[in-house]
């Protein structure tokens, strides 16, 4: 028999323990998430975290694929962990989804998986919290996915955050009249994503593009400004030569409008050239980003081609990924914590072995009222047992003794006031709230 000493075993490069108080952020970035998904009417589907490593890296790109947790499992199939939900959101639509009426509002939330280089805000295993507008090609459809990511970010109580947004129409339009084929495309954009400029060019000149064409994506790759609407009628006049290109600023101007004149105000900078390293996108992307990091809290975009290439309908759709995990760093950068108010936390202590079943008895009463409650299991003195719920910060304590058990009733301690009274069991759970 192998023999281990427990100790020596720690996580996995990568991978991280949360503790409580870690954990209880990532839930409560969550719960929020969730909340909003139920208020802009997105249904939750739950995918699995396996999936088959075609469908995963049919689109997702080549930093992606390199970087994904793939293997062949039992059964022989080449399969791999999850690095995003989009891909498996579109094979249900494609698929056991296919009849239902559209616009179809998924929500998923989960872990995933990248073989990142483990730093700061990168991990090999993170959650996300992904939602996914399918059926429309209205910019009403991509305004509503902007102003979702920001109605989170603000409930989250982060500040100063900005939108980093752009088209896949621009660069794309520019090159396929210029009749580079999509994969040397994909290739431009991965350098774009990576911010090597200069080497995309080179792709491009390789590709024997005209003069004119590297002459225009030199000016968009620089366009850039926070005032929508002059940013973008510069870029149209840069780019009146490529229809493609054209449509897609005026699409971008449309989405972006329809989000201003519905009150909603958040930071933009609108970046002519900017791409995403995942290849399924067609139209508006963007991300949000917090001063004090310098990766970005979300991602998101239009993929009108997805769900047709994986066998479904011709399916327009939008969708975003909200980052927990950076979202719960912004939040500590920013020092926000929230509130959770008029919490309760009892610890019922028995105060003597034959009370024990009594306690165990009044603290399922409490759960019952939806009152956390905790029984004393360690067998402490009284003193100690109140040390101790002090250092848990409960807010009372029950002591269960026989005489006042006798009459029905115990003492309860606010443990805040460090006052403390006879109580009738049956008024118990109305004297805690
Ligand atoms: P993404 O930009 O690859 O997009 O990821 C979205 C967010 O997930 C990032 O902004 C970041 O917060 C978080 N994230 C990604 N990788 C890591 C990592 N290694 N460690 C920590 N957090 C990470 C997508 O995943 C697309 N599926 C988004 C989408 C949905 N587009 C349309 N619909």
């Amino acid at each position: 028999m192998v023999q281990t000493k427990m100790s020596k075993f720690r996580t996995v490069r990568g991978m991280r323990d949360f503790l409580p108080k870690h954990a209880g952020k990532m839930r409560y970035v969550e719960r929020v998430s969730r909340e909003l998904a139920l208020l802009y009417g997105y249904k939750e589907v739950i995918t699995p975290v396996v999936e088959s490593y075609k469908l995963l890296a049919a689109k997702s790109g080549e930093e992606i694929r390199q970087r994904m947790y793939a293997f062949k499992d039992l059964g022989g199939r080449k399969v791999a962990l999850r690095p995003e939900f989009t891909a498996s959101t579109a094979r249900l639509v494609a698929t056991r989804m296919k009849n239902e009426p559209k616009p179809m509002r998924l929500f998923c939330l989960g872990s995933l998986y990248r073989y990142d280089e483990p730093q700061y805000g990168r991990f090999r295993e993170f959650w996300q919290a992904n939602y996914e507008l399918l059926g429309s090609e209205k910019p009403e459809a991509d305004a509503e996915i902007l102003i979702l990511t920001n109605d989170l970010i603000e409930r989250l109580g982060l500040r100063n955050y900005l939108f980093k947004i752009g088209h896949m129409g621009i660069l794309r339009g520019i090159l396929s009249q210029e009749g580079i084929v999509e994969e040397s495309q994909n290739r431009i954009m991965q350098l774009l994503d990576k911010k090597q400029e200069e080497e995309a060019l080179r792709v491009a000149k390789d590709r024997n593009v005209s003069e004119r064409c590297i002459k225009t994506l030199k000016t968009v790759l620089e366009t850039r400004g926070k005032e929508p609407s002059r940013v973008l009628r510069r870029v149209k006049e840069e780019v009146q030569e490529y229809e493609g290109a054209v449509a897609a600023v005026e699409n971008l101007s449309d989405i972006l409008e329809l989000a201003k004149d519905s009150g909603v105000k958040f930071k933009m900078l609108i970046e002519a050239g900017f791409a995403r390293g995942l290849e399924y996108y067609t139209g508006l992307i963007f991300e949000p980003y917090v001063p004090q990091l310098e990766i970005a809290l979300s991602g998101g975009g239009r993929y009108d081609k997805l769900i047709e290439l994986f066998g479904g309908e011709p399916t327009p759709a939008v969708g975003v990924a909200q980052g927990i995990d950076r979202l719960v760093l912004a939040m500590r950068k920013q020092r926000f914590s929230p509130r959770i108010r008029g919490e309760k936390r009892v610890v019922v202590i028995p105060i003597n072995d034959e009370l024990k079943a009594k306690a165990i008895e009044l603290s399922l009463t409490l759960r019952k009222a939806k009152i956390p409650a905790e029984v004393e299991v360690m067998g402490r003195t009284v003193t100690r047992a109140l040390e101790d719920a002090d250092r848990k910060k409960a807010t009372h304590t029950i002591l269960v003794g026989p005489d006042e058990l006798r009459e029905d009733k115990v003492v309860l301690r606010d443990m805040k006031k460090r006052e403390q009274k006879l109580v009738e069991i049956k008024n118990l759970c109305k004297e805690i709230m």
